[in-house]
């Protein structure tokens, strides 16, 4: 019988790039193409660049690790993620684990519908054009749905049309028309803008007026992602910290992003590290996610928290976040770049949604990584850490120096290069 899947791996940081690729491999039964396709080495082909950008001469690489402990709807997830920063990935892991304790990740998402806007201006007679959209409703979203007949058939399509007055714009007043859209798997913003540009001259003949911007809109509040997860009290002692503590720690620290826009611009900065590592790792576009979360954090006219954290039953820590997430998995990068489609693969996602759903449990665990440590220690110690094997591998460090350049820079509380560089000069000379 073949091993139950798993994402749990003890000591993973332990293991070297080859090992930990050949035991993610076998977890997530991958081929040797998607397994190979993991490395960078056998990701992207200079030509496959050369076809997806202008004016290429390489290729950028990004580390690509692998959170593991993820329990997200009752499955087992490993997460690719590629990040330049150190600390996210073992952050999201080590709360991933925690998350377990209290059932692991419960996520839902909203069917993925899109809005496409049209700017309509010059319209002659306002009230006469509302009407006569709505009237014309059902021809204008026949037409929409000619557009990519695929989605249609797979059950997505255009789904209904809104229309909006905007009195006071520093162009006098307009119409604008939303044209909602099921793009089901994919991301869509080629078939929403080619939908918003081929519905224009209707629309022009319906309101009499002139249709001049047609653009998917990048705040998709009809595409949400939510995510819960319950930490037992148990869970979130360490050290010196009591689970009472820290929980308490964690539901001040989130206050302060819940009332104050300078705190909630790095909160949800945090969130949005393990959001948009995913999204890369998967060949989705991070920018359009960053763009819908940043707006859907001001939708009361204030800038916000995305995220929500509360004391629970029993002294539990209870978390919540819910935000935009236009992701796909067919079309785009997601099916060109081979690292992207390996990426998927290892997942295990069968749709967008469930895409999405790991997605906005990721950015959960990474924003209670970041407030677990700030609520009580503070993020320097563990950051540090990391940081110091950076310098280290900067100065020149290779192998086993890397580890133990970075102890004794951290020992010292002198995580700087011309220490390092010093320490490196020093061992050189007694080898
Ligand atoms: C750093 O990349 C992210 C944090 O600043 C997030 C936060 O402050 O919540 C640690």
């Amino acid at each position: 019988m073949p091993p139950k899947p798993t994402s749990r791996l003890q000591g993973m940081y332990k293991l070297s790039p080859a090992e930990r690729l050949a035991w993610v491999s076998r977890a997530a039964q991958m081929d040797k193409v998607e397994s190979e396709a993991l490395r960078g080495d056998r990701g992207l082909s200079l030509d496959q660049a050369d076809h997806m950008v202008e004016n290429v001469v390489g290729i950028f690489g990004l580390p690509l690790g692998i959170a593991v402990n993820f329990l997200v709807n009752g499955r087992e997830v490993l997460v690719p993620m590629a990040i330049e920063e150190p600390s996210v990935v073992a952050g999201a892991s080590f709360m991933a684990k925690l998350a377990r304790d209290g059932g692991g990740f419960l996520a839902e998402t909203t069917e993925p519908e899109m809005i496409a806007q049209m700017q309509i201006l010059d319209v002659p007679d306002i009230a006469e054009a509302q009407q006569a959209l709505i009237e014309a409703k059902p021809e204008v979203l026949a037409q929409a749905n000619l557009v990519d007949p695929l989605i249609t058939e797979l059950g997505g399509g255009a789904r209904d049309l809104e229309v909006r007055l905007l009195e006071e714009t520093p162009a006098g007043p307009m119409l604008v028309v939303h044209l909602i859209f099921d793009t089901r798997d994919a991301m869509g913003a080629n078939t929403l803008n080619t939908a918003a540009e081929r519905l224009s001259p209707m629309l022009e003949a319906i309101t009499r007026g002139r249709v001049h911007l047609r653009i998917l809109s990048n705040l998709a509040d009809r595409r949400l992602a939510k995510a819960t997860c319950r930490i037992p009290s148990e869970s979130l002692a360490f050290g010196k910290f009591s689970g009472e503590l820290v929980g308490k720690g964690i539901v001040e620290a989130w206050a302060l992003a819940a009332a104050d826009p300078y705190r909630a611009a790095t909160h949800n900065k945090g969130i949005m590290n393990g959001v948009d590592s995913v999204l890369i790792a998967t060949g989705n576009d991070w920018r359009a996610v960053e763009a819908g979360a940043h707006a859907y954090a001001s939708r009361s006219g204030r800038y916000t928290s995305l995220s929500r954290w509360r004391t629970g039953e029993g002294g539990s820590l209870e978390g919540t976040l819910e935000m935009p997430m236009a992701v796909g998995i067919v079309g785009g990068a997601t099916q060109v770049h081979p690292t992207a489609k390996a990426c998927v693969t290892l997942m295990g996602v069968q749709t967008g949604r469930e895409l999405a759903e790991v997605i906005v449990s990721v950015g959960l665990a990474q924003n209670l990584a970041a407030l677990r440590a700030l609520g009580t220690e503070g993020i320097q110690r563990g950051h540090m850490r990391l940081h110091a094997r950076q310098v280290a591998i900067a100065a020149g460090a290779e192998g086993a120096v890397i580890e133990r350049l970075a102890r004794v820079m951290v020992e010292e509380g002198t995580v700087r290069m011309d220490r390092a560089k010093q320490l490196m000069a020093e061992l050189n000379k007694s080898n």
